[in-house]
């Protein structure tokens, strides 16, 4: 899915996450609390998501925007455990979105991790966590002919969902 985040200024970055779970608590993906994202969601507390299929002709479009906060560690801990190990140590290794002065630098410190955890697990980094959506706005998009497209809106206030049609 794409992910928008702002920082606290209102300058506006987007990019591609793994969906990682939807439940009524909303909607979870994992990242690296120090990287831009993460810098940006602790400035500035709240998402946008797009999802975008094309199926057999068809083109389906999902919007979602609410506010974000941080998994439990409980949450964290059992996701990371789920992840190749090779992901676990890059999760150390990597100073997501940080400038690498030296591509060399990166193997570094995957080695430097590799010998750090040799022979036992790897434990979830402290700034390796998730972050869940908590959906107020979901627009559902369907492609028709014409561009005669299909746009239903829900919208939730006060703990109840209202929902719209929009022009396309
Ligand atoms: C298909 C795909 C899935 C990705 N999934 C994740 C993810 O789940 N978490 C993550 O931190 N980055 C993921 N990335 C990398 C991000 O797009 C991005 O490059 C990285 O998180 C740094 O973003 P930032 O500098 O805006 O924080 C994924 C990229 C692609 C193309």
């Amino acid at each position: 899915m794409t992910l928008a985040t702002a920082d606290g200024a209102g300058r506006i970055s987007a990019r591609v996450v793994l969906l990682k779970g939807v439940g009524v608590d909303g909607f979870r993906f994992y990242t690296n609390y120090e990287s831009l994202k993460g810098t940006q969601l602790a400035a500035h507390p709240r998402a946008a998501l797009c999802f975008h299929w094309k199926l057999l002709g068809e083109q389906v479009q999902v919007r979602i925007e609410g506010d974000v906060s941080k998994t439990s560690d409980d949450d964290s801990d059992a996701y990371f455990a789920t992840r190749a190990r090779g992901s676990q140590i890059g999760a150390w290794a990597s100073l997501q979105s940080q400038t690498m002065d030296d591509p060399a630098d990166l193997d570094r410190r995957v080695a430097d991790v590799e010998a750090r955890f040799a022979g036992g697990p790897v434990p979830r980094p402290p700034h390796w966590s998730g972050f869940r959506i908590v959906p107020e706005r979901i627009e559902f998009w369907k492609g028709m002919p014409s561009r005669l497209h299909v746009r239903n809106v829900y919208t939730r206030q006060d703990g109840a969902w209202t929902t719209q049609r929009l022009y396309p």
